[in-house]
């Protein structure tokens, strides 16, 4: 698993990698470029948001947007990809910390018309995922939604069945959402599929369903 020092490192080639492995079509990141278009419009219609973009890496997702003049805040852990996504939006409320601590205090004190996280909460263990996601949801605004997009399978067979398939390439440190597992807990979440191994779900803010996590 990369810790923030290993997203350090990655930061310059970040953007470079992204692009080849999706123009190849492959995985992890096959259907990355859709998957953060289709957030943008989603964002888009309608008015000015305020947007939380958790794990934003070099900022390709939330840049656009604060070029449309949404205002946006963000948690990353990785100094260097905050100080090149900084650059990008001078004035965004960036803030470096560890989201498997939750989210800085700064950042709970708002609420938001948006929360994006492209790629990043596959680095969380399931049960930490789940909980880290409820306690998103008071954060947004009635009407608001958590746009997830990232590495998904459909059901734990088919992720099995998946990494079979991939063999080597396969990260075995990430925890790849399950979209039959995720709507167990989330009855209102809406999944839309952009390639074999990558989808999106809006969250919406509505009552969840009963839990263990
Ligand atoms: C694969 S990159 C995705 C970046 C961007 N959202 C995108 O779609 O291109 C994952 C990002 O999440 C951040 N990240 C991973 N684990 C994190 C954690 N525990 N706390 C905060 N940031 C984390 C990394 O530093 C990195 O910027």
């Amino acid at each position: 698993m990369l810790n923030d020092k290993g997203f350090d490192l990655w930061a310059d080639g970040y953007d470079q990698s992204v692009g080849l492995a999706e123009e190849e079509g492959s995985y992890p990141f096959a259907g990355y470029r859709e998957i953060l278009n289709e957030i943008y419009h989603k964002i888009q219609a309608g008015g000015k948001k305020t947007v939380l973009d958790i794990g934003f890496g070099t900022g390709t997702l939330a840049a656009k947007l604060y070029e449309q003049g949404h205002t946006i805040w963000g948690q990353d852990f990785s100094e260097r990809m905050l100080k090149l996504a900084k650059a990008k939006m001078p004035e965004a409320r960036l803030y470096q910390g560890d989201f498997s601590n939750g989210l800085i205090e700064e950042l709970k004190q708002n609420r938001y018309d948006a929360i994006v996280a492209t790629y990043s909460l596959h680095h969380l263990p399931d049960r930490q995922k789940i909980r880290f996601l409820m306690s998103l949801l008071p954060l947004l605004q009635d009407g608001g939604c958590i746009y997830i997009g990232d590495v998904v399978f459909d059901t734990r067979a088919d992720l099995e069945r998946q990494k079979e398939w991939i063999g080597e390439e396969w990260d075995e440190e990430e925890f790849y959402f399950i979209v039959s597992e995720l709507a167990e807990v989330f009855p209102q979440i809406k999944f839309q599929r952009f390639s074999f191994c990558a989808g999106l779900f809006c969250l919406e803010k509505a009552e969840t369903g009963s839990s263990s996590f």
